[in-house]
């Protein structure tokens, strides 16, 4: 017999392995059933149950005791049971209740968008287009924080700040020590400065990655552009630090990079993180063996206008010639 279990997600099953989260198993099933998950991260241990907003309707428990669950529960956190059914985007409830996530979420938020540098590709403006209102109806004051700069390349806009804990799990995971988390309770909840020592640490870069919003931003990139006017490639390195594979992605303008990330997967998430010397340090065409244009999701507003002209270049192996020829080709080919 077989220890899978059966879930059906919006009328389309799945079977799964015992211990699988509904969020995950949605994930396997993908396309607009997925909830959005703006707190788990599947690289990072513990995280999910913050935000709410992937929220479903299990109106099914299992084979053996169909009864309902009695609320919504947060996918991320709820395991699957033989024979689950579960209610996402077919649930006007669930809708509603995330329009209210998503309302609540925004109660403090600044209206940044236009100068924010995660515009773009912030999983927050995309749930605000998605199950946001045109207007808030919050009456009172928005709480305000100082921006903090964590060092020298990462600044904290704390006013966009979510409270995901995502960042704090990666320092406490990813790097050697952690040396910041959440203060306080409720509406006083902030990130707590003590982040600003972290940055000692050579895989601090990540806390941008991770973040779902623009309140941990790259400072050697801030202001620099628009994502959208950026082109994505990806590329490699013979990255020195053991725990790095150099992978990443580029993003240029014309032929300058104007900033390194790791690669994300089809959920946003990070794909391997990379250190700080491949994120700050590596930012000539010279310094990486280009690979490819970065697949972009259709919905992005980063490939709008981008790939019509753009061609994938040929690998390159540790050839400067190749490498300087790829630089010429590559500007032709990113001017826009
Ligand atoms: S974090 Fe996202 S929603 Fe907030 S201002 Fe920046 S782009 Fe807009
Ligand atoms: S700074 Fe970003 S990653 Fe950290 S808790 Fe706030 S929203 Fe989450
Ligand atoms: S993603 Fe599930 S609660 Fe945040």
């Amino acid at each position: 017999m077989s220890d899978l279990m059966k879930v059906t997600i919006d009328g389309i099953t799945v079977e799964v392995a015992p211990g699988t989260s509904i969020l995950n198993a949605a994930r396997q099933i993908g396309g607009d059933i997925v909830p959005p998950a703006m707190c788990y991260y599947s690289k990072l241990e513990g995280s999910g149950g913050k935000c709410r907003t992937c929220i479903v309707k299990v109106s099914k428990g299992s084979e053996k005791d169909p009864r309902p669950m009695p609320k919504l529960v947060a996918s991320c956190r709820t395991t699957v049971m033989d024979g689950m059914e579960v209610q996402n985007i077919t649930s006007p409830e669930v809708l509603e209740a995330r329009n209210g996530v998503v309302e609540m979420l925004l109660i403090n938020h600044p209206l940044d968008c236009p100068i924010c540098d995660q515009a773009g590709e912030c999983d927050l403006q995309n749930l605000g287009y998605e199950n946001g209102l045109q207007r808030t109806r919050y009456e009172f004051e928005r709480r305000t924080f100082e921006r903090i700069d964590i060092g020298d390349k990462i600044q904290l806009h704390m006013n966009r700040c979510i409270l995901c804990y995502r960042c704090v799990f990666t320092a406490d995971q990813i790097t050697n020590k952690r040396v910041h988390g959440i203060l306080n309770r409720g509406d006083h909840s902030e990130i707590s400065t003590y982040i600003q020592t972290a940055v000692d640490n050579d895989f601090s870069g990540n806390v941008i990655d991770v973040c779902p919003v623009g309140a941990l931003t790259d400072k050697t990139f801030r202001f620099k552009n628009r994502v959208w006017f950026t082109k994505p490639v990806d590329a490699h390195r013979n990255c020195d630090h053991e725990k790095c594979n150099g992978k990443v992605t580029l993003w240029y303008k014309g032929a300058d990079v104007l900033r390194v990330t790791a690669r994300k997967d089809q959920f946003g998430e990070v794909e391997e993180f990379i250190c700080n010397t491949c994120r700050f340090e590596k930012k000539a065409t010279s310094d990486w063996n280009i690979e490819q244009p970065t697949a972009i999701a259709d919905t992005s507003v980063i490939a709008s206008n981008h790939y019509d002209t753009f061609r994938p270049l040929p690998v390159i192996k540790e050839n400067l010639a190749l490498q300087e020829a790829n630089k010429v080709e590559l500007e032709k080919s990113t001017k826009f």
